[in-house]
């Protein structure tokens, strides 16, 4: 493949450093020396090797699902300017030919901001053309294990790059399309739904009907009405009402009670927390209901503070990871700013299959 000096992560616009500190300490610590170029709320970030390296490497060295504030990850080469309006075809493909490479797929990206998505129609209306031009240059195969991708940054302007199929989202742009179930209480419910899809490996296994669970924080019920879809019983703790007609097939128990001073009978099979506090709060709020094993597995969120964000995420992980350890609690613990969530990030702690 071509030298790709530059690596392009799009993130949440607004958190640009997060992805920037996050993605500058991992490549630092896998002996990847770079720096960053950035714009506040642009959508994206550009990492690019010191030494003139490929960043390609990096796909080697590092793990897409350990990126908290990355949604999606691709190398690049240097950025396309002042495509013809007439014809964006031939410059785009003369780039394409020098990733040396064939693609399993390709996505047309843009960055999560008014002006990025002004360009989605664009996008739809081009790609069939450029789909056809890789097809003549026989450039797509199934077998293939990397994917195309393009950013535009307006229809004059892109970059050109490729991924691993195998180690980057397999959503366009890390967001994942979910529909709003109409009888959910509350719009919550697809930050529950996209933390399930996204951090739970085998649903099936994890979600069983006749399963308990409690819900900290739960009124009106939108994370409490994805766990009843999948048939577990819930205790939904808050002061605040829950939504009537999910109170109605007697899957939930109401405790209006502090979710800080709420102790289950027995062990559930899941915690699930979406209060809005302060993340160090939750993170030992959560951590104690693991040492004392009144839960097997939880999701919550952290609500990020207004400074040092990146910082409070990584001391709440690193103090779940050591608590947990100390207590021989063996699990698998994930964090990732999901595409539902705002000023937030969502955790998971899975222990052994159940
Ligand atoms: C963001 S809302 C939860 C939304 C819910 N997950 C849903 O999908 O509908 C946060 C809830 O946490 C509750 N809450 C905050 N602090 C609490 C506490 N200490 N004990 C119980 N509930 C609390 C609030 O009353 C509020 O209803």
């Amino acid at each position: 493949m071509s030298i790709c000096t530059r690596l392009l992560l799009l993130c949440r616009p607004g958190f640009e450093k997060e992805c920037a500190g996050e993605i500058i300490d991992a490549a630092n610590a896998a002996g990847f020396p770079a720096y960053i170029q950035t714009n506040d709320n642009s959508g994206y970030v550009l990492l690019i090797g010191t030494s003139e390296q490929d960043t390609s490497e990096l796909f080697k060295l590092l793990q897409f699902g350990d990126l908290i504030f990355t949604r999606q990850w691709f190398s690049v080469l240097p950025k396309l300017d002042n495509l013809p309006e007439k014809n964006r075809i031939d410059p785009l493909m003369t780039a394409i030919k020098k990733l040396k490479t064939s693609f399993h797929d390709s996505h047309f990206n843009y960055a999560d901001t008014n002006e990025g998505k002004s360009l989605s129609r664009f996008c739809k209306q081009f790609k069939p053309h450029l789909l056809t031009a890789l097809k003549k240059q026989q450039l797509l195969s199934a077998h293939a294990s990397q994917r195309l991708h393009i950013l535009f940054l307006d229809s004059q302007n892109a970059y050109v790059g490729t991924a691993p199929v195998e180690n980057s989202a397999s959503n366009p742009m890390g967001i994942p399309r979910l529909r709003m179930p109409s009888s959910a209480p509350s719009r919550s419910t697809l930050k529950l739904e996209e933390a399930i899809h996204w951090f739970v490996p085998d649903e099936q296994q994890y979600f069983k009907a006749g399963m308990s669970a409690v819900d900290l924080g739960a009124a009106p019920g939108g994370w409490t009405w994805q766990l009843t879809k999948r048939g577990l019983l819930v205790s939904a703790i808050d002061n605040g009402p829950m939504d009537e007609d999910l109170m109605r097939d007697g899957m939930v128990e109401h405790y209006r009670t502090d979710a800080f001073k709420f102790m289950p009978d027995k062990p559930v099979d899941w915690l699930v927390c979406d209060m809005v506090e302060r993340p160090h709060l939750v993170t030992q709020l959560i951590i104690g209901w693991f040492k004392r094993k009144q839960c097997k597995n939880a999701i919550f969120n952290l609500k990020l503070p207004m400074k040092k964000r990146l910082k409070t995420v990584q001391e709440c992980k690193a103090l779940i990871e050591q608590e947990l350890a100390n207590s021989n609690v063996s699990c698998t613990i994930r964090m990732k700013q999901l595409y539902h969530d705002r000023e937030e990030i969502t955790a998971c702690i899975l222990t052994a299959k159940l």
